[in-house]
């Protein structure tokens, strides 16, 4: 049976993960959010009060050794360890989302992630979203798409996100935030933001999610129809 990988790029709270999550869903693909790798790594460097401006690329490798990141997916979820430890809640703290783009710009860490991120599509049948997955991870990915929205629509749809989860933020602040991590993960030396040039652009500002899987998916099945996905 045909499988691709998709690869799903764009900007914070562009609403990649949730599209994603169910696109894989459909195609009854394995779904990755790479983004909670860096938050992991993140939550790592927090706990041990590791500077990232100061940290060397040996110092990430042992980190790295003994506090190794790895992805399960448990009843569909995606859950994200750290060894054993289950911190698929706390890289969600806000601490971790203020820190995390430092530690995303740091080459040593994104070395290792990208090759476990690669690891995870040898079999293909694989939805990754992420920053650098078009351009870096998977240059050859069969359908590529650049999920793009406005800040505010970002902001705002962040914002119900985290008050269904019980959480008040403000907006403006929220904004703020989402701008300025976009602005450091696009201009970053390592892999910044940026769409491929065969990617397609999505902007889903005024689209619903099911609309935007629908158009995902509709893509996606294109390609298995015309068989340019390949052959495994
Ligand atoms: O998707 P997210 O907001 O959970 O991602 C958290 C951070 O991780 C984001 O600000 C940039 C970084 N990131 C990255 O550099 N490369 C990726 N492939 C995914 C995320």
């Amino acid at each position: 049976m045909k499988k691709i990988i998709i690869a799903i790029d764009g900007p914070a709270a562009s609403g990649k993960s949730t599209t994603a999550r169910l696109v894989s869903r459909k195609l009854n693909y394995i779904y990755v959010d790479t983004g909670a790798m860096y938050r992991a790594v993140t939550f790592i460097f927090l706990e041990n009060g590791i500077d990232p401006e100061k940290v060397t690329p040996a110092e990430v490798a042992d980190l790295l050794s003994k506090f190794p990141v790895s992805l399960k997916i448990m009843d569909s979820v995606q859950h994200v360890f750290i060894a054993d430890r289950d911190v698929s809640e706390e890289i969600r703290l806000p601490e971790v989302t203020r820190n995390v783009s430092a530690v995303a710009a740091i080459p040593s860490v994104r070395k290792e992630m990208v090759k476990l991120q690669q690891a995870m599509g040898l079999e293909k049948g694989l939805v990754m979203d992420g920053r650098d997955i078009g351009t870096i991870v998977f240059p050859s990915a069969e359908l590529k798409v650049f999920m793009i929205a406005d800040p505010a629509a970002r902001a705002k749809r962040r914002q119900l996100e985290m008050e269904g989860k019980g959480q008040q933020v403000d907006f403006d602040s929220l904004l703020k935030e989402i701008e300025h991590r976009d602005f450091l993960d696009s201009n970053r030396e390592d892999s910044p933001l940026k769409q491929a040039e065969d990617a397609i652009t999505l902007d889903t500002s005024n689209l619903t999610i099911d609309q935007q899987v629908d158009w995902i998916v509709s893509r996606a099945e294109g390609l298995l129809v015309t068989g340019n996905g390949s052959q495994v």
